[in-house]
């Protein structure tokens, strides 16, 4: 499973990507609002920065205003994507974008049927939100297990992102689950490279050679 990086943050993207693992970002406008800057000058640095895909949010409300902005964002560089929210005019958008060569990442997909329709309509990504199911009580992950399944039965080349993913079991989750792509906070994936095993390993190793290497 490939990993994203789920912010719009300079810092915390140059330092994940100084790591070596990572395979593009998703960002939504919640995200760009808490770096208090405009949002295209946010996505062409991203884009700058990283060399996977980036996701930019369009936020017209008709397919006809969808496809213009989304030409706009897919203008600002070459790794951006745009993301269409799932509902009829998104899907209109969809299957026009696709027709156009640009790629678009289907948001706010809480169920198998959404999802099924965003690949019909020509999503290159579709993002199912499995923290936000659970918070209404349901199980996030059976729907990105559910689509996978369906997605692999049919052959359908749209790429399932598991997204709103709020800590490490559920990355691990999503990878058993096949998601493409797992898209992941900063602080989950900060958690994800520790383990306390392995800092008394290093703690252990470390005061060993201490007491050899002057021999
Ligand atoms: C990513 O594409 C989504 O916008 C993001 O994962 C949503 O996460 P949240 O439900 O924690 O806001």
């Amino acid at each position: 499973m490939k990993i994203f990086l789920d912010t719009a943050n300079i810092d915390q993207i140059r330092e994940v990507n100084d790591w070596g693992i990572l395979a593009g970002v998703t960002t939504n406008p919640s995200l760009c609002a808490r770096e208090k800057r405009s949002m295209r000058e946010c996505l062409a640095e991203i884009a700058g920065i990283v060399a996977g895909p980036v996701s930019a949010e369009a936020l017209s409300m008709s397919a006809v205003e969808m496809v213009a902005e989304a030409r706009e964002l897919a203008a600002i560089a070459l790794n951006i994507n745009v993301k269409i929210p799932m509902c009829v005019e998104g899907l209109k958008a969809v299957s026009r974008l696709a027709a156009e060569g640009i790629k678009t990442n289907v948001t706010l997909i809480f169920s198998t049927n959404q999802a099924l329709m965003a690949a019909a309509a020509g999503a290159t990504f579709v993002s199912p939100f499995v923290g936000r199911l659970d918070d209404i009580g349901n199980d996030g992950m059976a729907i990105v297990e559910d689509i996978v399944d369906v997605y692999d039965t049919y052959g359908i080349e749209s790429q399932v992102i598991a997204a709103s993913l709020r800590h490490p079991m559920h990355v691990t989750q999503a990878a058993r689950a096949g998601a493409h792509i797992g898209t992941v906070p900063y602080d989950v994936l900060v958690q994800m490279v520790k383990h306390p095993l392995t800092e008394a390993g290093i703690k252990r190793f470390s005061e060993d050679y201490e007491k050899i290497k002057h021999l």
